[in-house]
């Protein structure tokens, strides 16, 4: 893994979002499959470096459903996770993110949260969606924290919607529209 920032697309103040970058799947791979990290992720199933190459080749050349940025530390220069968009809806401008901070080192520094509010911007102000949702578990405290602090709003509460380490949990949609995310964002320092 080299220490040289490739393929920035948006600057944060601790995080850039660079083009994912074929020469880290395996790291990516590590993040996916590593237990602590996809506790309350959707991947059942273990994931191979391989199927990150393929799932780029066969995005090349269509307008993308899903978008995926890595995560750049700043001033540690290194990637430590990734984020974006896991579906997009054109015609209804709509954008469903996904966030992983893949190495746990890294959890509880306000991280996530930053990278959330760059993604959101970038949703908004440069994709022009109009609403942006995000979906969790409710024991992932991480995750809906994020969107409280965000100021988005818990708009569905799905009755024991997922099956996870061995019982029913709720599952949490939050949302916010793009005149609202335009209105809180000057709240936060995180550019
Ligand atoms: C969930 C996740 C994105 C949180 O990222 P993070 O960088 O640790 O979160 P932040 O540091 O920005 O925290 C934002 C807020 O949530 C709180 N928080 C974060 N993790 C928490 C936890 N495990 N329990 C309670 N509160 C938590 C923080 O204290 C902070 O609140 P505060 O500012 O009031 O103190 C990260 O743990 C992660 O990537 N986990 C693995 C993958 C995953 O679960 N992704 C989400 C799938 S829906």
């Amino acid at each position: 893994m080299s220490d040289v920032k490739l393929y920035p697309f948006i600057e944060g103040k601790n995080l850039s979002l660079c083009a994912l970058n074929l020469d880290n799947i395996k790291l990516y791979a590590s993040w996916e499959n590593n237990p602590e990290v996809r506790k309350y992720g959707r991947n059942l199933f273990p994931i191979l470096a391989e199927d990150f190459k393929k799932a780029f080749e066969e995005s090349q050349g269509r307008i993308p459903r899903e978008i995926g940025l890595e995560v750049w530390h700043n001033a540690d220069k290194k990637p430590i996770g990734y984020v974006g968009f896991n579906f997009i809806s054109w015609a209804d401008k709509v954008g469903n993110i996904g966030l992983s901070i893949g190495d746990p080192a890294y959890w509880r520094q306000n991280l996530g949260f930053e990278a959330t509010c760059l993604i959101l911007d970038y949703g908004f102000n440069e994709l022009n969606l109009q609403k942006i949702t995000g979906n969790m578990y409710e024991m992932n405290y991480g995750s809906w924290k994020i969107c409280e602090k965000i100021g988005m709003k818990r708009e569905l509460m799905l009755k024991k919607n997922a099956f996870v380490k061995g019982k029913y949990v709720d599952e949490y949609e939050y949302s916010i529209f793009k005149d609202e995310w335009n209105q809180l964002r000057q709240k936060f320092d995180y550019k």
